[in-house]
């Protein structure tokens, strides 16, 4: 007979959430944490130490009040010496750090959760791939976990051939001459799924090595051999129509791999928990009224944003400068704080801000996604972070391309050759390339003009891979279940 004895409500399934910690991974991270939280989950988010008190100084408070008993935030340390600084830490450190301190304080955290018991217990976790040695303290904790790559598939695929290159001689590089004398320049194209003619040079800048020991290619190698294929499954900001011959090369090797991108405000809207951001700088309140100033001319405005890790010298600067000054298209550019190299001492040069008398707006930081959202925005000079780049394509915004460190090389090889969004600028750029670049880029006939019209073709697909009945939407969904079905 059943019973008429009300039951008890199941526990929430309670996800943990860690990101790497910087910015280009902690963004995608919350819009995830939101969309799970969305969909019924409770929810923890954990920074470092040293993050937490970079958004309290940016954010206030608000940044980690929820309103709301099912969303929280948790903090754990970095490895890295505390400071008060507001600018990103040493990526190198971080990554050494983090791997050494980060199993102990993790397994420590999903105790400390666990036995509070003001929540229900910790039942999954999504840990960033560049921390993929949670998947194995999770695994001893009996918990299911999931790596989430915030970087492009195609970037995913190449360092997934990282044990390849070395397998077959091409890195680490012989010698220093390699750097110079084209052998960049040789083809990789036997790696299966990457675009053709793809060359040494387009694949992640970690490869540049001649010591086998590199820190950044041994750990990428492992995280590829032995944590990738522990997790449970992949999560990937991209959509399928995007990347789809890198990602069936993937999926022939990780085949629970779910692509949700691109994860914008379709999947976390701006409306929800708003005050919840993870922006590590204070944006500049007059970008967007601005643009507003702008918007009779649509597309008109160059935005010149270089992310949150590159690092110039003060000289490229002045070639910036001088190269946006005598282009002649209006320009928002967006100079953080500590992007110049040795020093806070780099200043605007002398007569910059008559040349360009008032046709341009220089600030540290600014909300990214709503300046290239805002219809005066016509094209983005841009590192190729894949947050900018998927943000430019969602946006419809061509890509004037000027890769720093990392993958961003390889999206701006998809996005120029693969997409049709990019136009590639040299790396010596002085004031005359970036001139002419820009013009290129901001004309109304010519190779801009193509890369605007396919960028407004993949600003459609990007949508619809997340409206409903989508292939992001539904692979969403699918995780979701999956997550909480693993519930414990
Ligand atoms: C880098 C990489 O290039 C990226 O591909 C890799 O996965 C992580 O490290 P980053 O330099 O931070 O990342 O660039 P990007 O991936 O583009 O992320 C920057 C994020 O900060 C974007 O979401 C962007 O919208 C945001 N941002 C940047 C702002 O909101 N305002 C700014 O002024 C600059």
């Amino acid at each position: 007979m059943a019973s008429s004895e009300p039951q008890p409500k199941p526990a929430k399934p309670h996800v943990l959430l860690i990101p790497y910690p910087a910015q280009g991974h902690v963004n995608p991270f919350l819009k995830l944490a939101k969309a799970l939280h969305a969909r019924g989950f409770h929810v923890t988010f954990v920074h470092t130490e040293y993050n937490h008190g970079r958004l309290l100084r940016a954010r206030g408070a608000a940044a980690f009040d929820a309103g709301d008993e099912g969303f929280r935030f948790e903090t754990i340390p970095d490895g890295l010496p505390l400071s008060d600084l507001d600018a990103t830490q040493d990526i190198w450190a971080l990554c050494e750090a983090t791997r050494r301190t980060g199993p102990a304080a993790v397994r420590g955290l999903v105790e400390r959760l666990n036995r509070a018991g003001d929540a229900p217990p910790v039942s999954c976790v999504v840990a960033d791939g560049a921390m993929g040695y949670v998947v194995h303290v999770a695994k001893e904790m009996g918990l299911p976990a999931y790596l989430f790559f915030t970087p492009s598939g195609c970037g995913f695929l190449a360092y997934l051939n990282f044990d390849q290159l070395v397998k077959r001689g091409y890195v680490p590089l012989k010698d220093e001459s390699c750097f110079t004398n084209g052998y960049l320049d040789t083809p990789v194209d036997w790696i299966a799924g990457m675009l053709p003619g793809a060359r040494l040079r387009d694949l992640p800048t970690f490869i540049r090595t001649t010591d086998p020991d590199d820190t950044m290619l041994t750990i990428n190698i492992k995280q590829c051999e032995l944590d990738s294929p522990a997790a449970d499954g992949i999560l990937l900001n991209t959509f399928d129509d995007l990347e789809r011959r890198a990602l069936g090369a993937i999926r022939a090797r990780l085949p629970n791999t779910f692509t949700v991108g691109p994860l914008g405000p379709e999947v976390a809207p701006p409306s929800y928990l708003p005050s919840l951001t993870s922006s590590l700088w204070r944006g500049d309140d007059r970008c967007v009224a601005w643009l507003d100033g702008h918007a009779e001319a649509a597309g008109s405005v160059v935005y010149v944003n270089f992310g949150s890790i590159t690092v110039v010298t003060g000289e490229q600067m002045d070639e910036f400068a001088w190269g946006l000054a005598a282009a002649g298209s209006p320009f928002l550019w967006v100079v953080r704080p500590d992007m110049v190299r040795d020093g806070g001492g780099w200043a605007l040069p002398e007569g910059f801000a008559e040349a360009v008398a008032g046709r341009g707006l220089t600030v540290g930081w600014c909300d990214q996604e709503a300046v290239l959202e805002h219809p005066a925005t016509g094209g983005f000079l841009s590192h190729c972070g894949w947050n900018s780049t998927l943000e430019s394509l969602r946006a419809g915004v061509p890509l004037l391309c000027w890769p720093f460190f990392s993958e961003q090389v390889t999206n701006c090889r998809y996005a120029c050759e693969e997409w049709g969004v990019g136009l590639e600028m040299p790396r010596e750029a002085g004031r005359e390339e970036v001139e002419a670049a820009v013009r290129e880029l901001m004309g109304a006939e010519g190779r801009g003009a193509a890369a605007r019209r396919k960028a407004a073709e993949w600003k459609e697909k990007a949508r619809a891979a997340v409206a409903p009945g989508g292939s992001s939407c539904a692979n969403l969904e699918r995780f979701v279940q999956e997550m909480a079905l693993a519930k414990c």
